[in-house]
């Protein structure tokens, strides 16, 4: 059967919306949640529940990493779905403490593993010439579904009663994901398996059969040669990703991974409201503000679609950088400035100016073109592994920051600005690594990269 190109891309993607959804949708439903299964009645419970996912997600990654290179990219891709549906499911009916961490910590092991696999799925079957494009995809998914998630979670509060919430609502919200789930399973179904771990296998009619349906005939063969050419080793191992050769890989990817964390998308992602609540933003402000947000970053990522197959990788992990370092900069200066309790309209105006241009420059560099790059610049035979333990460099990442921002706040009371000055000292410090460490990706293919990798290991 012949499948178009945008269904398969399209799908390849998808992962991506789970893993932004489920991300998004916990911040609005918690309390709720809380309150019925009674998680607050011990602490290591309740931050277990926000935690699950992410301590879940780290190892979906690594171990999907690893399997990814032995039985290919497409099962893992269905088998993640059929994950994530029974995570789903089991959360929207969990009826204690117990029961939802552990529909939360499945749930994770699934988004972890979409995680690491759907950048190397779609970074290996894109040209050359448009895959930054094309593997920014999953970016725009991981922000669509945040920002559908914070529109469940406005109507949840705003259509049903606390009562209906606390008892129903965050089910539906929760359970809800298995919708998307679902529309995952059937398009992996039908998705082709990668055509670069077809070619590894020795599967070359089908490594044909796929590039046939994505690049025009006549350059078909001359990939799948170049592809064949560049395989020395069948399957790598744990050794082989410690190796000369691919270490400054595994470095550049961890680098990033964790940098992405670091310089507090997150904070401002999912804590935007208790970002504002700190500020002196009323709660329907507040609200309103995250939906902002929400939109600006799939905005961003619809502009950097649209320009990052045009400007370097390196160069837009610069500018991204700086820009996002400038406003969390001016957010921690006006905090400073802020005289007792009393936050002046000048004020909410700056942060809220600040916070929309931080997202506008994550959303257009750091988001997506930290996946972009982890899907290209490890060498086929490590790839899945590669990717899979920089990804889980990002989700530990991810979870010590989740875990450290309520902590700061809390302790550092009146002098939170610290938190800000933080923030913009790791964005600092990841244009530094960007500029000294990282190698330049666009415009070369895969097999390039690799040859390129391998040429600085000999000298
Ligand atoms: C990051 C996530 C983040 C999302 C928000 C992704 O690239 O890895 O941690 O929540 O972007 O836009």
């Amino acid at each position: 059967m012949r499948i178009s190109s945008r269904f398969i891309y399209f799908f390849g993607a998808l992962g991506g919306m789970l893993f932004g959804y489920d991300f998004g949708v916990i911040s609005g439903t918690l309390h709720f949640l809380d309150k019925n299964l009674r998680v607050t009645e011990n602490s290591l419970q309740e931050g277990f529940v926000a935690a699950a996912v992410l301590i879940g997600a780290g190892i979906g990654a690594i171990a999907v990493g690893k399997a990814a290179d032995l039985v290919g990219r497409k099962k893992l891709l269905i088998a993640s779905s059929i994950i994530f549906c029974i995570g789903a499911l089991l959360s929207g009916f969990a009826f204690d403490a117990f029961y939802i961490v552990a529909a939360r910590i499945l749930l994770g092991l699934a988004i972890g593993s979409v995680s690491a696999l759907v950048p190397m799925y779609l970074s290996e079957l894109a040209p050359t010439s448009s895959r930054g494009s094309i593997a920014f995809l999953n970016q725009l998914m991981i922000v669509l579904g945040i920002l559908l998630s914070y529109v469940v979670n406005f109507l949840l509060v705003r259509i049903g009663s606390p009562e209906w919430n606390t008892q129903w609502g965050w089910r539906f919200a929760l359970g809800g994901a298995v919708i998307p789930g679902f529309v995952m399973l059937l398009g992996s179904l039908l998705l082709p398996e990668s055509p670069r771990f077809l070619v590894r296998i020795g599967d070359l009619d089908s490594a044909r059969a796929v590039l046939t349906n994505l690049r025009p005939v006549s350059e078909v063969d001359e990939e799948i040669d170049v592809i064949k050419a560049n395989i020395k080793t069948k399957f790598g191992s744990f050794k082989d990703i410690f190796s000369r050769f691919v270490r400054p890989a595994l470095f550049v990817g961890a680098g990033l991974a964790f940098f992405q964390q670091f310089m507090g998308c997150n904070i401002v992602v999912y804590y935007a409201p208790k970002v504002l609540e700190v500020a002196g933003f009323n709660d329907l402000n507040q609200r309103l503000v995250a939906i902002g947000i929400g939109i600006f970053n799939v905005i961003a990522t619809i502009i950097a679609i649209a320009i990052v197959d045009k400007i370097n990788r390196r160069t837009l992990l610069t500018i991204g950088g700086i820009v996002m370092g400038i406003s969390v900069g001016v957010i921690a200066w006006v905090d400073y400035n802020i005289s007792g309790s009393t936050v002046s309209i000048t004020e909410q105006v700056v942060i809220s100016i600040m916070l929309i241009l931080y997202i506008l420059a994550f959303g257009i560099t750091w988001g997506g073109t930290m996946w972009v790059v982890l899907g290209e610049i490890f060498p086929l035979h490590v790839r899945g592994l590669g990717v899979g333990i920089a990804s889980m460099v990002n989700w530990l990442a991810n979870f010590l920051v989740v875990l450290l921002f309520p902590v700061l706040l809390g302790t550092l009371g009146n002098n939170k600005y610290w938190i800000f000055i933080g923030i913009g000292l790791f964005c600092l410090l990841g244009v530094v690594f960007v500029r000294t460490v990282a190698f330049e990706t666009r415009g070369l293919s895969l097999e390039e990269i690799e040859t390129n990798l391998q040429k600085k290991a000999m000298k």
